[in-house]
């Protein structure tokens, strides 16, 4: 009877690590699948997507015939820093700005992913730039480009939480074994 409750308890603390890096995950990918952050992190067509819509499931293609290329910062056609520059346009509808406006590179799309595509990518050190799971908080810690998606300029919604949040989000699942969902 003790042996069989001592086998209950250790089974159970890895599903609780599950569940609590599951959790923490869900919280990750409101913040990575909102229109702020997966705007930028695009596939390969010629997008970027523009805020005029707020809805995530109707945005707007950018307009003006913008296209990133393979670039990704329009050099074979209008560079993106001919309108974003370092700083957020103070007009509603302006163009938003960091100190640098780029598009990630392909591999790192987000948006149309799932939740478990968009974990198994930022898990995968082939996609995301080689880092480890601390280097991405850290990036998400200390990178202007990704500071935008809460002040993002007026009449865009910032992303949610904050990105001391995210921090502690990331390492919390990180902690948990950073589980994927299964879809
Ligand atoms: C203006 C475009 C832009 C926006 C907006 C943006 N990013 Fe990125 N992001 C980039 C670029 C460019 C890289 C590639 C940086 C590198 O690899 O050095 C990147 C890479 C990343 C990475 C590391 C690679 C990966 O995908 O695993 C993370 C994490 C990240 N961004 C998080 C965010 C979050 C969170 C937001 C929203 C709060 C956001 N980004 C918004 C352009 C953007
Ligand atoms: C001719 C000016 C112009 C150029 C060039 C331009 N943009 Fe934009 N961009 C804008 C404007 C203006 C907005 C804001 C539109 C709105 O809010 O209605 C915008 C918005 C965006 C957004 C949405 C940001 C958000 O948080 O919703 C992204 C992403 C973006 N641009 C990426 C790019 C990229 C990448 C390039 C280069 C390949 C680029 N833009 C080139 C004017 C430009």
């Amino acid at each position: 009877m003790i042996r069989h409750a001592f086998a209950l308890v250790v089974m159970a603390t890895p599903a609780f690590a599950q569940d609590t890096g599951l959790a923490a995950w869900n919280k990750i990918h409101e913040v990575f699948s909102h229109p702020r952050c997966a705007y930028c992190h695009v596939g390969p067509d010629n997008v970027p997507l523009v805020s005029l819509s707020e809805s995530p499931a109707n945005p707007r293609a950018h307009g003006m015939n913008i296209n990133a290329g393979k670039s990704r910062v329009g050099s074979e056609t209008v560079a993106c820093n001919a309108c974003h520059t370092p700083h957020n346009s103070p007009l509603p509808h302006g163009a938003p700005g960091a100190h640098v406006w780029a598009l990630p590179p392909v591999e790192m799309q987000w948006f149309g992913k799932s939740s478990a595509e968009i974990c198994a990518q930022v898990k995968d050190r082939a996609r995301n730039g080689n880092r480890s799971i601390g280097d991405i908080a850290d990036l998400v810690e200390h990178e202007g480009l990704v500071h935008y998606g809460w002040a993002p300029g007026p009449g865009r919604e910032p992303a949610p939480y904050s990105a001391t949040q995210l921090v502690e989000f990331i390492k919390q699942w990180d902690a948990a074994g950073a589980p994927c969902p299964a879809q």
